[in-house]
């Protein structure tokens, strides 16, 4: 076995972290954690993975609920479009495949939400096949490994990065070794100060021996984000409030709001104008309740939500009266989530 993947194995079979899905017998398992691994911290997703696989213990369960209750499931992991393809990947699991995630590699590269990382991840972690991936984490890692120039999120970058990952695969243990890298790339190879004096590579790494360790991955400039300010009603009649459903595709969507459009000047001067102008909806201003902010990857929001009355609403079937104390069953983002605990009183 090659030294670095030798060095490798015996650090992770001491050091890999527990984590619910390792060695789970189960390919869909696989499959769920990888996907609510991509963008957000294996932390953070430990809870949600756990009540997810009672919810939908299996592909089948998980291909017969509703929309609604998937997008409730994965409330607060964001990028909820890996919610609604993997609800849609799992429909055709059921229907091409058997209810049984494919062992082809174009077969399960054909399902919704699931790219070549996944592929490599499912193939590697379930299948036990001798597959590379690279996500985050194992890009930083080769890059600094072998002291890559190239812009590591560029064609030519990761195409340099997936050669050098297949080319050190130890065969029969690519799952482990897959893992082993991200459980590096987590815990001593960091975005800021690595900690290379315990790095099990220390020896190997060619950014540590040339000290550009925290020059590696070389990305792309960050582009600068915008800012946009919104203006949300909050109108509640008879213990009810008005709520809207956005369009089922792109951001947020399918998930509900509380009515809102985007402002250039004054939030409460303009209120009343722009909501009429962007959901046709006239209100009346009460008072207002404070605000919002939230960053998506690409753009800011700050929010201010006004107490409302309603003087016209127009016959929409986005539009729905919720009782308040069903509201927790609407899938929201995180700004219409922290305006609904406004109004019930919570925050
Ligand atoms: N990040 C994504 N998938 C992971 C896994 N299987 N182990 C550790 N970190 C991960």
């Amino acid at each position: 076995m090659p030294r670095l993947s030798a060095l490798l194995l015996a650090w992770y079979d001491l050091q890999k972290r527990t984590l619910p899905w390792r060695d789970h017998p189960d390919p869909y398992a696989v499959w769920v954690s990888e996907i609510m691994c991509q963008q957000t911290r294996v932390e953070t997703v430990i809870p949600y993975f756990e009540k997810w696989m009672k919810q939908f213990p299996s592909v089948k369960a998980l291909a017969s609920a509703s929309e609604q209750d998937v997008l409730n499931a994965w409330e607060g992991l964001g990028y909820y479009s890996r919610a609604r393809n993997l609800h849609k990947a799992a429909k055709v699991v059921v229907e091409k495949f058997g209810g049984k995630l494919p062992r082809d590699l174009d077969d399960l590269r054909s399902l919704p939400g699931i790219g070549r990382y996944t592929v490599g991840a499912i193939a590697s972690l379930a299948f036990k096949m001798d597959e590379p991936t690279l996500d985050g984490n194992i890009r930083r890692v080769f890059s600094r490994l072998f002291d890559v120039k190239e812009i590591a999120d560029s064609t030519a970058g990761e195409k340099t990065l997936w050669e050098l990952t297949a080319k050190n695969l130890p065969k029969g243990r690519a799952g482990d070794y897959n893992q082993a890298l991200m459980d590096l790339g987590a815990m001593v190879c960091l975005p800021k100060n690595p900690r290379c004096l315990i790095c099990p590579l220390m020896k190997i790494c060619k950014a540590r021996e040339a000290g550009t360790q925290e020059l590696r991955p070389v990305m792309k400039p960050k582009k600068q984000v915008p800012t946009y300010v919104h203006v949300a009603a909050v109108i509640v009649e008879r213990g009810r409030a008005l709520l809207s459903q956005r369009p089922a595709n792109g951001l947020l969507g399918g998930m509900w709001e509380f009515p809102n459009a985007r402002v250039d000047g004054d939030p409460a001067r303009e209120l009343v104008k722009a909501l009429r102008g962007a959901t046709r909806l006239k209100v009346q201003k009460k008072e207002p309740l404070g605000f919002v902010q939230h960053a998506y990857s690409h753009f800011r929001v700050i929010v201010y939500p006004f107490l409302c009355a309603k003087v016209e609403a127009p016959k929409d079937k986005k539009f729905k009266w919720v009782p308040l104390d069903e509201l927790d069953d609407y899938p929201m983002g995180k700004v219409d989530r922290q305006i609904a605990k406004k109004v019930v009183g919570q925050a």
